[in-house]
């Protein structure tokens, strides 16, 4: 299945699909000695990080994005992909130093309302390093559960009717136009149910 998304629009970032002209922003974010310690290895070849953002762009598979302010400046990155029939993991997650403190609470909202609003899934599952203790509290904090561990990480999993019951509290991050939506097509069931 081919996928795209040209834009997401938020409240003060937008997450923006990434084009080849993105290559040097995104190499030199990844291997930024503060950024790259709980990322998997991206070799010292810009070169390649090109060649990556091509086939990404060929492939289709998986969303990768910028993370940008209103006027374009690139603040950072993440990616959805392992998409799966019920669940998307998401990651590459990384902003860069001096970014607008609460930008990774808009761009971790942002990639909700795509999974679970947009694409209609059920529950998100990604893993982070046991030693990255910041982005453990972040997922904690907001109510995501640890499945699974091994010596080098935890195993999440957020389901959509978690994300319904933290969502009003996050309302005001969201763009104006998700807080009128109440309800997701698809989880309404889900949503209902709970109440029941
Ligand atoms: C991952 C990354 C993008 C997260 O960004 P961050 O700015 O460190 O995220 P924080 O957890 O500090 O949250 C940012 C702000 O949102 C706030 N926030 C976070 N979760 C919140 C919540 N649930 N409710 C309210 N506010 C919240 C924080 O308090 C913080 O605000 P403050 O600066 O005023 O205290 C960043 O740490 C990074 O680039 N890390 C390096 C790469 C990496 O390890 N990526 C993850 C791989 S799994």
């Amino acid at each position: 299945m081919v996928m795209t998304k040209q834009r997401i629009v938020g409240r003060t970032i937008d997450l923006r699909d990434v084009t080849a002209s993105d290559a040097s922003f995104v190499f030199s974010l990844r291997r930024d000695p503060l950024r790259r310690t709980y990322l998997s290895e991206t070799p010292d070849d810009l070169h390649a990080q090109l060649i990556w953002i091509e086939r990404y762009r060929a492939e289709r598979r998986q969303f990768y994005f910028i993370i940008e302010d209103k006027r374009g400046a690139p603040l950072g990155t993440i990616r959805v992909y392992d998409l799966q029939p019920d669940s998307f993991c998401w990651g590459s997650w990384i902003l860069r130093p001096g970014a607008p403190p609460k930008a990774a609470l808009e761009s971790a909202l942002l990639v909700y309302e795509f999974g679970f609003r947009e694409l209609g899934l059920k529950r998100s599952h990604f893993d982070v390093r046991k030693e990255n203790r910041r982005v453990v509290e972040f997922h904690k904090r907001f109510g995501a559960k640890i499945v699974r561990e091994n010596d080098l990480d935890y195993f999440f999993t957020f389901s959509v009717h978690d994300y319904m019951s933290i969502r009003p509290k996050y309302v005001g991050f969201l763009p104006e136009s998700a807080a009128a939506i109440t309800e997701f097509a698809g989880t309404a069931t889900l949503t209902a149910s709970s109440h029941s």
